[in-house]
């Protein structure tokens, strides 16, 4: 196949900015949009991605830092105006990148209109638009669903005197999507972004919108001990009913068609945050005709093992189950998880970077995974999560931390004394930081760069086939990625220690990119040496 028949958000490389702490313009501490306007150029030229994706910016009680909308046609004023994205918009498209939004259609904020007048009486005309019960007639709760965040998912609300449904705080109730009001009122909420130019959505736990209709019991996983998850029951049980009901396709497929219907001058896209790891359900939501989601989000890869095995089983397995013309993708990190440098190790950061950007499918790469950045340890007091405040340990603020843009007093962030700044800096942010690593050969930045710009030259990359090689050492993962015209080889070794290769039946080839610096040139596939978490991309001669 040609180039011409794959589209930006199959040959590119997603960035997603979590706009909290991505850049302060106006010295409050806090990130916002003009903030990301002024570093599109460190986005476009430095590092080399295609597309931004922003995690949401719209009014917020921030009670769930911005997943917890307010309003779904506006930007909250901590993050600037509606000018401000429409110039951020223009930008960005000035540069020929893509630009994304959060959509969050599982929940509104309690202070939406929408839930206000919805919870003032039993008859108001948008009752029906939330997910209202009453007791059962014992006085329990309505049903056994837990809140993903902690405790029941069903609040009591003395208005009305009947139990509200959340599925993550109870500042956040779920919208009943069953309801044609509510599906037409986010319709056109999709077009007001498709029509200011929006290129694509993220659907935020995109298959809660899916629930059974009689709102059954889930069952409790068979043999789980409840005294040990107490704290935190939402994870012992099977998720048979709170989510992923079929009825979710249903919406998808109207959804995709508003999408197509803005297609024709550019194509638009989306994608679901879906966490399933069965694979046949995970990929339904591609839709039967490929008419529902351009893509779920692939987690797969991510909760893996770090381990060759294990990675190139997630893959396989993968590649095998897509439909056919479906298009793959691969996460490792996001603002809901641990750091890359902190669950893998500091010494298996690069390796994680060339096997991202080497796979088939599209990437989405996390703001400051492109510097290695850690986990940063933040005391309970300074914590803002409210996930981790409710249940301790599971908090996400740890991946959350500013970016670190220098070497100055906040980090290049913000004009903020550094108290101020919303969550406090990472302690090494003076050595790890992008000014830092621009300048260094061998930085975890100068890799993503090489990567990048691979990527965007390489057909083999960008659509090439995949096929791994079988029969090598047991700590390496070894495939080729095939197009017409250029035949490429990715080693990676996860090993701490040196392994040799035998790939003589391949011949030769010239090293492409190679995770350590000293090497380049030909390389005599008999004899591959891999240093310890090293990672090469070859390019075969034959
Ligand atoms: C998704 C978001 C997460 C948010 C939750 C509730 O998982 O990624 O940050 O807290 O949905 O909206
Ligand atoms: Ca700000």
């Amino acid at each position: 196949m040609t180039k011409h028949t794959y589209h930006w958000w199959q040959t590119g490389v997603i960035y997603q900015v979590y706009p909290r702490s991505f850049q302060d313009s106006n010295g409050d501490g806090i990130g916002d949009l003009p903030g990301i306007t002024q570093r599109l150029d460190y986005l476009k030229d430095t590092l080399g991605i295609d597309a931004i994706w922003l995690s949401p910016f719209y009014p917020s009680p921030m009670a769930d830092f911005g997943y917890d909308v307010s309003d779904y046609c506006n930007v909250d004023p901590m993050f600037g105006t509606l000018a401000d994205f429409d110039l951020l918009v223009k930008e960005t498209h000035r540069r020929n990148l893509r630009i994304i939004i959060d959509f969050v259609p599982n929940h509104t904020s309690d202070q939406h209109a929408w839930f206000q007048e919805s919870r003032s009486s039993l008859d108001n005309p948008k009752r029906d638009w939330f997910v209202w019960r009453s007791p059962k007639a014992d006085g329990s709760l309505p049903n056994n669903w837990q809140s993903h965040f902690g405790g029941s998912a069903w609040e009591w609300d003395s208005v009305t005197s009947q139990y509200y449904l959340h599925s993550f705080l109870k500042e956040q109730p779920d919208i009943n999507w069953r309801n044609p009001m509510v599906k037409a009122a986010m319709f056109a909420v999709i077009r007001f972004w498709l029509e200011r130019g929006v290129d694509g959505f993220r659907l935020d736990v995109a298959h809660y919108i899916g629930k059974d209709i009689d709102l059954r019991d889930n069952p409790w996983i068979p043999g789980i001990n409840l005294e040990e998850h107490k704290d935190h029951l939402y994870m012992a049980q099977n998720h048979l009913y709170d989510k992923g009901d079929p009825y979710a396709h249903e919406v998808f497929r109207e959804f995709r068609q508003l999408l197509d219907s803005y297609s024709s001058e550019r194509p638009r896209y989306s994608v679901g945050e879906i966490h399933i790891f069965d694979w046949k359900h995970w990929a339904s939501y591609y839709g039967e005709n490929l008419d529902e989601l351009h893509m779920p989000f692939n987690f797969a890869l991510m909760v893996a093992p770090w381990q060759p095995q294990s990675l190139r089983q997630v893959v396989d397995s993968l590649e095998a189950v897509l439909p056919t013309g479906a298009w793959p993708n691969y996460v490792l990190g996001n603002h809901d998880t641990p750091r890359l440098a902190s669950r893998y190790g500091k010494e298996n950061v690069r390796l994680a970077a060339l096997l991202l950007l080497t796979l088939r499918g599209t990437p989405t790469l996390y703001q400051g995974e492109e510097l290695g950045m850690e986990n940063v340890d933040i005391p309970y007091e300074r914590q803002k999560d409210p996930y981790g405040l409710n249940v301790p340990g599971f908090g996400r603020d740890l991946c959350r931390t500013p970016m670190q843009w220098d070497a100055t007093p906040t980090a290049g962030f913000s004009s903020a004394p550094i108290e101020k700044l919303w969550l406090p800096l990472a302690g090494d942010y003076q050595q790890v930081n992008v000014q830092v690593q621009s300048n260094q050969a061998d930085s975890i930045l100068a890799l993503y760069r090489q990567l990048l710009a691979l990527r965007k030259t390489s057909t083999a990359l960008q659509w090439g086939d995949y096929q791994p090689i079988d029969n090598v050492p047991t700590s390496c993962y070894v495939f080729l990625r095939l197009a017409e015209g250029q035949k490429l080889l990715v080693a990676l070794n996860f090993a701490d220690q040196l392994v040799v290769l035998d790939l003589s039946t391949l011949g030769s080839g010239n090293l492409l990119v190679s995770t350590e610096l000293d090497r380049q040139g030909r390389i005599d596939l008999n004899h591959l040496n891999l240093r310890g978490h090293e990672g090469v991309v070859i390019s075969l001669s034959s």
